[in-house]
């Protein structure tokens, strides 16, 4: 069974077209999946090996297996649910995605071909704007997906309110530096997508499959509005440093770093250069967290001090 969050109705913060562009993609993307080869050797590339990678990583930051009840959101091929349900702890989970085709067709097929336990798996056409869930959930995933929202906090919010108190997001994603400047960013956005005819079978700007590269910043500041307690790890590119585990296992290791301010986790094979820099790991305080600090609430107001 599918569940619809959509139900007809037209989320306004979807870029128009977008859609579109990702069911092309999917559409090529079966072949990926043709088999049991086929789609090892899609789970063994560069990017989604560093992305299996960072699943299992952020279990030692949340100091806990990942279990109980669990969304993916933006899942694509649903090929990390179709793992995760392979997962002992895993009760169940909401794979969602905004693509018909990717719902109906392609995560089906990926499924089979993973041997998934599809009995935990309920998939979900909908999105990550409106998520039909209240204090339900353990555990978040965003495999690149994130940096597909046009708005950060509408986005994030909603995930806060679907978590537990405790709950956890997790998210492995492209992220420019802080310094990166405004003129640099909108280029990117405006200009072509290179793979855009292998991916969609035309040629596509980034903005037009809403393709952010936020920065760090904006990552943080909505996940903080969003109320989350927020743990970002960024990974090094070009500081030719190995993985350095113990920086996540021991999650106060860093003398002097306070908890959530930025950790640097070298984990990238220097000779492997990958895409996401960001591992964002945002968790829903046990007491169901506070509103946002001074920043916000001075906004418009004559200083509080
Ligand atoms: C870069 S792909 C990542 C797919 C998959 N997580 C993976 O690791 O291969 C981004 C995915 O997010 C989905 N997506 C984008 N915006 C969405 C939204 N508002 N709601 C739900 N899914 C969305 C796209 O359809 C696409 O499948």
């Amino acid at each position: 069974m599918t569940l619809n969050w959509l139900d007809g109705k037209i989320d306004p913060f979807i870029r128009p077209g977008a859609v579109e562009l990702q069911s092309s993609l999917h559409s090529q993307l079966i072949k990926n999946f043709a088999n049991e080869d086929a789609a090892a050797r899609f789970l063994s590339s560069d990017r989604v090996h560093w992305r299996r990678q960072a699943v299992l990583r952020s279990q030692h930051i949340m100091g806990k297996p990942i279990s109980g009840t669990v969304l993916e959101i933006g899942a694509g091929s649903g090929w990390c649910s179709s793992l995760l349900s392979l997962m002992p702890n895993v009760n169940k989970i909401y794979c969602m995605d905004y693509d018909p085709v990717s719902v109906n067709t392609l995560i089906p097929q990926v499924q089979t071909v993973l041997s998934a336990d599809a009995s935990k798996i309920e998939k979900v056409y909908g999105t990550f704007n409106d998520i039909k869930l209240i204090n339900e959930l353990d555990f978040i995933v965003s495999i690149g997906a994130l940096h597909h929202s046009e708005n950060l906090f509408v986005t994030l919010s909603e995930c806060f309110k679907a978590l537990k108190p405790g709950g956890w997001l997790f998210a492995t994603e492209p992220a420019y530096y802080d310094s990166e400047n405004n003129r640099a960013i909108l280029n990117r956005y405006k200009k072509e997508d290179l793979n855009s005819i292998a991916k969609y079978g035309r040629r596509a700007k980034h903005e037009e499959n809403s393709d952010h590269y936020y920065r760090l910043c904006e990552y943080t500041a909505a996940s903080y509005s969003s109320k989350f307690d927020t743990f970002p790890f960024v990974f090094d590119m070009d500081g030719n440093r190995n993985a350095d585990d113990r920086a996540l296992s021991e999650r106060k290791v860093g003398q002097g770093f306070h908890k959530n301010v930025f950790f640097p986790y070298f984990a990238k094979d220097v000779g492997n250069p990958v895409f996401d820099s960001l591992l964002l790991m945002l968790q829903k305080p046990e007491d169901g967290g506070c509103e946002t600090g001074h920043v916000l609430s001075c906004q418009g107001s004559k200083s509080q001090f």
